[in-house]
């Protein structure tokens, strides 16, 4: 069992959006719209988290890990409230948040026919509690994702204020932060619950599925709805777009980090990326 070595902290941020520009990224409406829709799909799917993980935390062993988890289930509560917050600067942007957020809970998460309730019942027709080990490696390699995302934003040199919209770049190194912070309590809560490897890659191949179609398909919907966008100028968005993030920083560190999940002896703490969150949080008030 690999405890985690750092102590989890509930910082309980609240941030500002008031004021915030339609197009806050690269003031581009096809790199606002990506980002955008993580606004939606991190909520949903914190509060997915946070469901499948505490199924287990009272039978834990380890008393450490028990303590991460609530730490872990707090830091999940504020970072979907955090981004949830900015709903309300969307909605008065007519970009109808909420409307996508449902569809995400109809077909995703929570809903009856949702992959989320469809991989329970799925899992336990083979063998009975195999449907929450399932939601719980879907919440492992969704929090590997976070966390190698998190460590790609860090890297990424356009991720700057001179791009975006600074405390909305502060919003995403916070998130960010905390990932890297977190990224094994889920991984070491599995390992625990069932060490199975085919459990845990499984889980893999239908995180990579969910999160990039549900972003893409948040992302065309908001573009949809952007009374705003120019396109004219689409075309060199969707380039831009695709050259930081596929080709650029983003692309290439994401890549390394996805193929090191499907080591055998793959553990989240073997990429060194702490000084990372101890440089964000040095200077700031909340930390
Ligand atoms: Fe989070
Ligand atoms: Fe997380």
């Amino acid at each position: 069992m690999t405890v985690s070595n750092n102590t989890l902290k509930i910082r309980n941020v609240h941030f500002n959006f008031e004021g915030i520009k339609k197009h806050w990224v690269f003031n581009s409406s096809v790199a606002t719209n990506f980002v955008n829709s993580m606004h939606i799909v991190f909520p949903e799917g914190e509060k997915f988290f946070v469901r499948s993980v505490r199924k287990y935390s009272k039978q834990l062993k380890d008393e450490q890990l028990k303590k991460d988890v609530i730490a872990f289930c707090g830091q999940e509560g504020i970072h979907a409230r955090e981004h949830q917050n900015f709903w309300e600067i969307m909605k008065a942007q007519d970009l109808d948040p909420q409307v996508y957020a449902k569809f995400l809970k109809t077909t995703a998460f929570s809903g009856k026919y949702s992959i989320e309730n469809t991989l329970i019942k799925f899992g336990d027709f083979f063998q009975k509690g195999l449907g929450d080990k399932m939601t719980l490696s879907l919440t492992t390699a969704l929090e590997h994702y976070t966390a190698i995302m998190a460590n790609a934003l860090f890297h990424e040199p356009f991720a700057n204020t001179d791009n975006i919209e600074p405390r909305m770049l502060e919003l995403l190194h916070w998130h960010a932060s905390e990932e890297i912070e977190h990224k094994a309590v889920c991984f070491d809560v599995l390992k625990e619950v069932d060490g199975n490897y085919y459990v845990r890659v499984s889980g893999m191949v239908l995180a990579s599925i969910m999160l990039w179609s549900y972003i893409g398909m948040g992302q065309l919907y908001f573009i949809a709805k952007d009374k705003d966008k120019s396109i004219i100028k689409m075309p060199f968005e969707i380039y831009m777009l695709i050259e930081k993030v596929v080709f650029g920083e983003i692309g290439k560190n994401l890549s390394k980090h996805l193929l090191d999940y499907f080591k055998r002896d793959f553990h989240p703490n073997q990429i060194n990326d702490q000084y990372l969150v101890d440089n964000f949080f040095k200077d700031k008030t909340y930390a």
